[in-house]
């Protein structure tokens, strides 16, 4: 029903109607998310498990050392985690302690990424600084190295090339490592295919390696450069480009050491790894698996080094999606259902109705899995004809209400009854009568990937799991923009339940969100990111930690350069001076209160 069998990757099960984090004493998202709000927060929150970051650094490491083991590779495997894919404090520190047994570095593209990399990097561990440098930020590369970290400059361009030279003059003896990005032909495959490719953004061509190379000689540098590198984009979905990316690269590497590069002894294949986001079967995402990929890897450049008599390269990769995705799930109240106003409550029957809407209502009751597809197209044709008789003035208001109510019940009524029933007919039927569901959480802030790419991500309810959904849903997020909506498509269809707000809560998670979604966030409309709790699962139980409450509206305004301290004089400036408000300090109090909540709705939860 959920898809869970293609993307949750054993991390979460259904069990006894409940989901549940399938680890050690299994709690489910419900009772987590119950405890949180009973401490009064409202609005979205983003649970993160720190097993999950464990079990996804400790699977990359098994999977290529394993490769490695059973290939007879002599080469070894090393990983950086790149630091665009989720800088937070609360996210990096969890990584941190989760991968402490492995020699796990950092992958930084930009000055803020390299400070924060030399800064909580163990030494030892690798820095691989990729993307474009300028000048100063090679010098912090080489504070870096004379630091004692392990640190690698990669060359995005010959000009990075003719920097590098010129800034190691002023640092002599200090060695960092030199790596050159290669523009390969092969790229990726799906949304993020762009990033290989011979016209991509990074990377230099055959002849401008060879010039690079004459360059590093000529400089006394040839020692320094140890690593070729290449990414062909993100969430690789076909393993067969990747191949084909791999021995383009094996081959270059082999002819450069041929041609002198004498140190040359590593191969980073970047990131890339894909997860698995479907939850239909005819939506997969990704063809391959892990072991596959790590096998991959090491059989094929293992099999170029052998034929060209070089070396076997070390392996680097640059995982992040792999790594960060799963750990992370968005839960987000339902604050309402928007077809409620073709609730059958809302009929308000005449003693006399026109002669169609009397013939609707004897459809309505004697509807069923016999008669429905009969009834469903005379219904649709009573209903044409009704708002052509109010279009002509021969009926009103309220009749025409009644018959958008009774035909909408039929349709409901006989999509579930004739559900086995896939004609395109039906489908498009299915499409107009999707429940709206308004969450309380913004589609620009906690899924930009979404908004921007539509990418989707697996979502499911918290509750009602014995019972079947039959509301085709579309989700509208509380966001003044008609982009904040998460459009039902039959093709990857997403059913919800018919839920009665006023007496049951009703949650909708989203899951693989940690990866990408929380630093591309924006604050339309000005709001922020949602509150967050960190969630560690032991044998007993659960410990919530790190729980941070969404900003405040006070807060929002601050951070983007509104002085609070101005707004607040404002704002009682013009309590004090109102002659309609009498009781000023109760007011300016209430006031307060509003103000230092966080953004998101509170009124119907
Ligand atoms: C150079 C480089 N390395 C690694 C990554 C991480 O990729 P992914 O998150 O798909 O593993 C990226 C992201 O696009 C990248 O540009």
């Amino acid at each position: 029903m959920w898809g869970l069998e293609y993307w949750a990757n054993n991390d979460f099960v259904i069990e006894d109607n409940n989901l549940k984090v399938n680890y050690k004493s299994k709690p489910s998202l419900l009772e987590i998310t119950d405890d949180i709000r009973t401490q009064g927060i409202r609005g979205p929150i983003l649970l993160r498990f720190p097993h999950l970051l464990k079990k996804q650094v400790t699977t990359m490491y098994e999977s290529f050392n394993d490769a490695i083991k059973e290939n007879d590779y002599s080469g070894s495997f090393s990983a950086v985690y790149p630091l665009k894919v989720n800088q937070f404090p609360s996210f990096l520190n969890e990584l941190q302690k989760q991968s402490s047994k492995y020699n796990y570095g950092l992958e930084a593209g930009s000055k803020a990424e390299l400070a924060l990399a030399i800064s909580l990097n163990k030494l030892g561990a690798p820095i691989m600084v990729n993307g474009f440098k300028d000048r100063e930020m090679i010098a912090l590369g080489y504070l870096c190295a004379k630091l004692g970290h392990d640190i690698t400059l990669t060359i995005e361009g010959l000009e990075e090339l003719h920097a590098i030279i010129e800034i190691s003059k002023k640092f002599p003896n200090v060695l960092p490592k030199i790596g050159i990005r290669t523009r390969l032909h092969s790229t990726g495959s799906g949304i993020w295919e762009k990033s290989g490719g011979i016209n991509s953004k990074f990377g230099l061509s055959a002849t401008e390696l060879i010039e690079a190379l004459d360059l590093l000689k000529a400089n006394n540098l040839i020692n320094q450069f140890t690593i070729l590198h290449f990414h062909i984009g993100s969430q690789i979905s076909d393993i067969a480009p990747m191949k084909k990316a791999l021995r383009e690269a094996g081959n270059i590497y082999a002819s450069l050491i041929q041609m002198g590069a004498s140190a040359l002894n590593a191969i980073n294949l970047g990131g890339g790894l894909a997860i698995e986001y479907a939850q239909h079967e005819n939506k997969l995402h990704k063809n391959y698996s892990l072991r596959e990929f790590a096998n991959d890897v090491v059989f094929v450049l293992g099999a170029i080094a052998k034929s060209k008599n070089v070396k076997e390269p070390l392996i680097f990769t640059e995982s992040g999606r792999f790594i960060a995705a799963s750990h992370a799930i968005l839960i987000a109240p339902v604050l309402e259902l928007f077809t409620h106003e073709y609730n059958e409550k809302s009929l308000r029957l005449k003693e006399v109705n026109p002669p169609l809407i009397e013939e609707l209502k004897a459809l309505y009751n004697t509807i069923n899995e016999k008669n429905a597809l009969e009834y469903l197209h005379d219904a649709l044709e009573h209903k044409e004809s009704l708002l052509s008789l109010f279009d002509f003035g021969y009926i009103d208001l309220i009749d025409r209400s009644n018959a958008e109510i009774l035909v909408h019940q039929i349709i409901n009524i006989s999509l579930v009854l004739l559900q086995n029933n896939k004609t395109p007919e039906l489908k498009k039927l299915q499409n107009r009568v999707q429940e709206r569901y308004l969450i309380n959480a913004s589609i620009f802030q906690s899924l930009p990937d979404f908004w921007g790419l539509g990418q989707k991500f697996p979502i499911m309810p918290l509750t009602k799991l014995d019972e079947k959904p039959n509301r085709p849903a579309t989700l509208w997020d509380i966001t003044c923009d008609s982009d904040g909506e998460i459009e039902f498509s039959s093709d990857a269809p997403l059913y919800l339940h018919n839920v009665d707000l006023t007496k049951d809560e009703y949650f909708v998670a989203f899951f693989l969100v940690g990866a990408y979604q929380e630093v591309l966030s924006m604050r339309h409309n000005l709001f922020s990111a949602p509150t967050e709790a960190i969630i560690e699962i032991d044998d007993n139980g659960y410990k919530i930690s790190e729980l941070t409450e969404s900003a405040s509206v006070l807060d929002i305004l601050d951070d983007i350069g509104y002085e609070r301290s101005t707004l607040l004089q404002e704002f009682q400036k013009k309590i004090f001076e109102s002659k309609h408000i009498e009781d000023k300090d109760d007011t300016l109090s209430l006031l307060l209160t509003y103000l230092n909540q966080n953004s998101y709705l509170r009124t119907t939860e």
